[in-house]
């Protein structure tokens, strides 16, 4: 008897040392450190977890079980204790909300095509070991755009934006283990669906030598109302961001970084900012609808991390356009995502949130630095705005 409890109390020990190392590992990416640090960090992280996790199970093995035998305490007693703790504070921060997650109101529809890239190219538009070695891994679907047409209502939306269309891509990081025909597809795909606006929420570059496929991909994309951009971490990567800036707006993109500007989309005033915080300049200044004769003017903010939602909220946002956290890019049958690189962890990794009066619609990105998706794929969105 004692045995057996002693073998459930070190399988939950190892949940709650699993759940504490994926929390550290989803905040470790949600800071401004330098690369550097993080990539040193995030591989002490790793190995401690996994050698503290195989040393737990050899002792408890050798030892004939945990808290039982041998009697009186010792260090490995004292981390499963500590261990059975974080498995019991992983019930209400993660279990309990994991099972409240519903689709918000918001959500009126939403449509999904997928275009097999690899079938329609008739090869894998794929260069580099690391992708070779995990285009193999069963079930990756890292070419399998998934192209979804959300509706999402916005309260108070001007009857003049009725319909708008904005396609909302994210993450496309541009190194080389995707090829240029790869993005060339994803502008394809997103040009078939006619957007009025296009949104570019981060990530989009992270190695010097794609920086000529800016103009030759995303400079072909065209949206009559506008076409904006951020930068998001990864570009940290760059030596430096200038370049990319110039060529985005050389390609008829707007700059938003810790901007606030007024546009007009359909002959209506909008107000669009953009946040590249924790790792770019600085929050952007409120929209000043003093200087709007109309002050229901809509209100987007696109942010590279969705960590910047209660800042919208504050900020009167109606609509926030956010990436970072790749969906999980694997998500676990009935559990989901497990990493993402963000203070709220696995919360916002990917879909349409609402908090107070605000929506947000975080992007699962195109891409990323593994090229890995399981049950995850690559995502094309086209948000078309409903009052
Ligand atoms: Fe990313």
């Amino acid at each position: 008897m004692s045995l057996l409890l002693d073998l459930l109390l070190a399988i939950v020990a190892f949940l709650g040392h699993f759940a504490l190392a994926v929390w550290l590992f989803n905040r470790l990416h949600a800071v401004p450190w330098p690369v550097k640090r993080i990539k040193i960090l995030e591989r002490l992280l790793l190995l401690v977890a996994a050698i503290v996790a195989i040393a737990f199970a050899v002792h408890t093995l050798l030892a004939g079980g945990l808290f039982f035998a041998p009697p009186g305490w010792n260090l490995w007693k004292l981390y499963a204790a500590f261990s059975l703790v974080m498995a019991g504070l992983a019930v209400p921060l993660w279990v309990l909300p994991k099972l409240g997650e519903r689709v918000p109101a918001a959500l009126l529809a939403n449509e999904t095509q997928v275009i097999d890239v690899e079938a329609k190219l008739g090869y894998a538009p794929i260069a580099g070991t690391q992708a070779r070695v995990l285009a193999r891994f069963p079930g990756n679907e890292y070419l399998r755009l998934s192209v979804h047409r959300k509706e999402l209502r916005i309260p108070g939306l001007p009857p003049a934006l009725e319909g708008l269309s904005i396609a909302h891509l994210s993450d496309l990081h541009m190194l080389g283990n995707l090829t240029e025909e790869f993005y060339a597809e994803v502008v394809a795909a997103t040009q078939a669906l006619s957007p009025d606006v296009v949104c570019i929420t981060g990530d989009i570059l992270e190695h010097p030598a794609c920086l000529p496929w800016i103009p030759r991909t995303l400079g072909r994309l065209t949206a009559p109302e506008g076409r904006y951009f951020i930068i998001g971490n990864h570009e940290k990567r760059l030596p430096a961001v200038a370049p990319l800036r110039e060529a985005m707006v050389a390609a008829g993109y707007v700059d938003l970084g810790s901007r606030t500007e007024q546009a007009q989309w359909r002959g209506e005033p909008v107000w669009l900012s953009g946040s590249e915080r924790p790792w770019f300049g600085s929050e952007p200044p409120p929209p000043d609808d003093d200087r709007m004769q109309d002050s229901r003017a809509l209100r987007v903010l696109l942010s590279h991390s969705p960590d910047q939602f209660p800042f919208a909220v504050q900020s009167g946002y109606d609509l926030m356009l956010a990436g970072h956290t790749h969906g999980g890019q694997i998500r676990l049958p009935g559990i989901g995502a497990l990493i993402a690189p963000s203070w709220y962890g696995w919360r916002y990794a990917g879909g349409t949130y609402d908090l107070g009066s605000t929506i947000m619609h975080v992007s699962r990105g195109i891409s990323g630095k593994q090229s890995i998706r399981w049950r995850c794929p690559p995502e094309i969105a086209l948000l078309v705005l409903r009052s």
